[in-house]
């Protein structure tokens, strides 16, 4: 190794205590090393990390601050050190700290001085900023590409069960009878909500805080669009200050994270109640249960249950960031390095459960016949029942007093209100003709409401439609 008169740089980074400058007397004990270092997470950034280095190096050839020479030489190290990452023989050192100085220690091995002029106009602080968005952004459409997925598979089950009927609940108490696919259809509106979300939350994180150095700016003359539009982004963020410290994009995605698991465990909590051999609505494919080491008949749905038990991890990121965030003064200060390993661990709980659940949803085994049995427990028509003498010209109010006669009628006889004659409905009230069994059955019920949002089969099955038609082709656009 040469010596030069200046601290050689790779002298600097070979002793951690040294890698700053020549004003540290003693090195940081072990302890303190692995404490403050953040490589062993921080590297899975590697590749955003060397993407918005080659765009700076870019943009510093393209105003003269580095040569077009050095540009090259960085494009060349930067592809190496890539295929070394990938191939898995990259030195990745806890001496060095993160993400950031092992690439560029070793950029500096590979080509020397230029490497060295590549860190220029900017500081690990804005560096560590930009790589997060576009770690972040990846993610988004990562997950928005997921989410359309899932809802295709919840709009192509509703198409054939749209006139599927079950017991609708409140207080899960058995209420209205409604369809399956309808029921389904709530779901795919929900995660069409998150989809929007996530999209929306990609516009506050598709800004660039490279340029803002490392709190107040450089005195280089930088072209910070030209970088933006090198990496995609849709603009520059506003303020120096505001964009080394800023993680409110973060805090964004892990709301939406929180919010998209929120709606997965509702899910799951119903397949665990459908799959549970006392309501036995459905069943779920072998290969998302497992059996139970001691009782040979058992078959749990352990992935919906799982996936329940991880929304509390995914809530919990969302808890810790805002709380990492919240008595930090500007600028940059060392706790937003603990930013990561939440966002990261939410990124991939919901990469890793939405994918298996797309899977999930499609292999669905649906007992239809359970479902309208449990239907007919219950009185799920008493509502029908009270609006048929509304229309009669019975004020509701009593209508439902009456009807909740005729219910303890049933109740005390064991049968349901269709089961009662003529009759014995004429005995309820005199304005009850023959029709009234049309909305006494289930499908009368779930027919009738057939306006916007409603449960009717053809409502259910133009919905299911307008999912699939929004949800065609790819692309993370596809929301
Ligand atoms: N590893 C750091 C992080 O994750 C990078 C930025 C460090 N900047 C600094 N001045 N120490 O935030």
């Amino acid at each position: 190794m040469t010596k030069n008169s200046a601290p050689d740089l790779q002298d600097q980074f070979a002793n951690k205590s040294q890698a700053w400058s020549a004003r540290f007397s003693e090195p940081v004990s072990d302890l303190v090393k692995r404490y403050t270092a953040s490589v062993h997470f921080d590297k899975r950034m590697a590749h955003f990390d060397i993407e918005g280095s080659l765009a700076h190096a870019e943009m510093l050839a393209s105003i003269g601050i580095i040569s077009e020479g050095d540009r090259i030489s960085i494009e060349r190290g930067m592809a190496r050190i890539r295929e070394e990452i990938d191939a898995d023989t990259f030195m990745w050192s806890l001496d060095l700290e993160d993400v950031h100085l092992n690439i560029e220690k070793r950029l500096v091995e590979l080509i020397g001085d230029a490497g060295k002029r590549l860190h220029t106009g900017r500081s690990r602080n804005d560096q560590v900023a930009t790589d997060i968005r576009l770690w972040v952004r990846n993610e988004i459409d990562i997950s928005v590409d997921l989410l359309r997925e899932l809802r295709r598979k919840l709009a192509e089950l509703a198409l054939k069960h749209a006139a599927t009927i079950l017991p609708g609940f409140t207080h899960l108490q058995v209420a209205q009878p409604v369809t399956f696919g309808h029921h389904l259809l709530a779901y795919a509106e929900m995660f069409g909500r998150d989809a929007e979300r996530l999209a929306d939350c990609r516009k506050r994180v598709n800004r660039l805080p490279l340029g803002a150095a490392a709190l107040a700016g450089t005195s280089y003359p930088i072209d910070r669009e030209r970088v933006a539009r090198t990496l995609g982004f849709d603009g520059v963020c506003r303020n120096s200050l505001d964009a080394v410290s800023d993680r409110d994009f973060a805090i964004e995605f892990c709301a939406a994270a929180a919010l998209i698991m929120t709606h997965v465990s509702r899910l799951s909590e119903e397949l665990v109640l459908w799959m549970s051999p006392r309501v036995g609505f459905i069943d779920l494919a072998d290969r998302f249960c497992t059996g139970s080491s001691i009782m040979p008949q058992k078959k749990n749905p352990d992935v919906p249950e799982l996936a329940r038990g991880k929304t509390g991890r995914v809530n919990g990121h969302l808890i810790a960031l805002l709380t990492l965030m919240k008595g930090q003064p500007l600028a940059y200060n060392k706790d937003n390095q603990e930013d990561k390993e939440g966002l990261f661990d939410s990124a991939d709980t919901i990469r890793d459960t939405l994918t298996i659940f797309v899977d999930l949803v499609g292999g669905i085994r649906v007992k239809s016949e359970a479902m309208r049995a449990a239907a007919l427990q219950g009185f799920a028509t008493a509502t029908d029942l009270a609006d048929y003498l509304v229309k009669k010209g019975v004020p509701f109010r009593d209508a439902h007093e009456t009807v909740a006669h005729a219910v303890r009628m049933c109740d005390e006889r064991g049968c349901d209100l269709a089961d009662l004659t003529l009759e014995e409905l004429k005995g309820v009230n005199e304005l009850v003709e023959d029709d009234v069994f049309e909305v006494l059955t289930l499908e009368g019920s779930v027919a009738s409401r057939k306006h916007v949002g409603g449960t009717a089969p053809e409502r259910v099955r133009e919905e299911a439609q307008r999912v699939l038609d929004e949800t065609e082709g790819s692309g993370p656009q596809g929301v």
